[in-house]
């Protein structure tokens, strides 16, 4: 299959295109490049016969219908956001021109490529949200399919604008989409902005780590390359029209997660242990969601899909990839916000 994905060049999009590629999938990778891309993140596949790279602007619509146009793939996986929710604190523009008006743009784009190629029944369209649409839960409960829409920050208000045109162009236009809406994910090339990067190089920096509030934020983790296994899947086997939530099972309280972290560090890193000493409480981001979960119960079930590795194996592996992977993360810690706090409102 040829597969267009959009943002390919950022943590999760690059897990799916080195994942794709590996199964043999062509790939095209769309990427505007902004400071969360990184052609390195794809370099293991960089090389091979099946990819290749296209550094275009989801805004940009003509540019974006030309890419359709010139490979004429059969799916696109649409990742290409901007995904930090304390950056959408400081300035939501950005998200609504990306998020929503070049997924807007995309969904032209897909439509009239799918209209021009005769209406394949087997096109689709593939829309990759975040369970923060669903908004924030109480101490029971878990986000299902059929949860209603309560995003709560500029960020998951502008994911949940592009999942209701994604559901109209299906509805509107009979264009085959499948959505999926994915909890927090974690593992190699994760932006060091993100909770999990920045406490691991923190800890082997010897700096204080940050923990939002008193800590007890609970999100439900999941493993990049199992969140990419499970794209896939939906691509392939999702049924047209539907959503499926994908988290992996693994509710944790940000402080524990940081603790975990912290372990991890203490002994693969014993230099500066116990990390823990390095946590630091500060302020809260506004309007942070207490609380996360996810039901998979429709992926298990339709797709037989399940996550292959637990939070303590997969943060082991994540801390021993950043301390193997200094030259992949070091020039990151220049780029424009990283290490400075963000989001605190205004
Ligand atoms: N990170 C998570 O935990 C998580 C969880 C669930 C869903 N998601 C969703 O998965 C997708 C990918 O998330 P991520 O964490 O990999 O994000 P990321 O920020 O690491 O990567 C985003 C990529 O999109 C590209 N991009 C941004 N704006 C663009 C534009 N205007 N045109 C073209 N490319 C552009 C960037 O260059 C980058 O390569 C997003 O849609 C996000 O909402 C993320």
């Amino acid at each position: 299959m040829k597969i267009l994905v959009t943002g390919g060049a950022g943590f999760i999009g690059s897990a799916v295109v080195r994942l794709a590629v590996r199964r043999g999938h062509r790939v095209v990778n769309l990427d505007a490049l902004t400071y969360a891309g990184n052609p390195a993140n794809v370099a293991p596949v960089s090389d091979s016969d099946l990819y290749c790279f296209e550094r275009v602007d989801i805004r940009d619509r003509e540019a974006v219908e030309r890419v359709l146009q010139t490979h004429r793939p059969d799916a696109v996986m649409h990742l290409a956001a901007e995904s930090h929710v304390d950056r959408s604190i400081d300035g939501p523009g950005e998200f609504i021109q990306t998020n929503i008006i070049g997924s807007f743009n995309m969904l032209e784009a897909a439509r009239a490529h799918w209209q021009r190629e005769g209406r394949p029944e087997d096109f689709r369209f593939h829309h990759i949200s975040t369970d923060e649409v669903f908004g924030s839960l109480g101490e029971s409960g878990r986000f299902h399919e059929e949860t209603a829409y309560d995003p709560r920050s500029p960020y998951s208000a502008s994911k949940a604008g592009s999942d209701h045109l994604v559901r109209a162009w299906h509805a509107t236009y009979g264009l085959p989409v499948v959505l999926s809406n994915c909890s927090n994910n974690y593992g190699p090339y994760h932006f060091p902005e993100k909770l999990v990067p920045v406490a691991i190089l923190r800890a082997l920096a010897g700096e204080p780590i940050p923990v939002y509030g008193d800590g007890n934020h609970i999100r439900d983790w999941l493993y990049v390359e199992d969140h990419a296994d499970a794209l896939l899947l939906v691509l392939e086997k999702g049924r047209i029209g539907r959503s499926y939530n994908i988290g992996g099972g693994n509710e944790v309280r940000n402080i524990d997660l940081v603790r975990m972290i912290c372990a991890h560090m203490d002994d693969l890193h014993p230099e500066g242990a116990p990390h823990e000493r390095l946590i630091e409480f500060v302020s809260d981001r506004p309007g942070h969601d207490r609380r996360y979960a996810i039901d998979p119960g429709r992926i298990g079930d339709e797709l037989g899909w399940r996550p292959s590795v637990g939070i303590e194996e997969g943060l082991r592996r994540t801390v021993e990839w950043y301390l193997a992977n200094r030259d992949w993360w070091r020039p990151l810690l220049s780029r424009d916000g990283v290490g400075r706090r963000l989001g605190m409102g205004g």
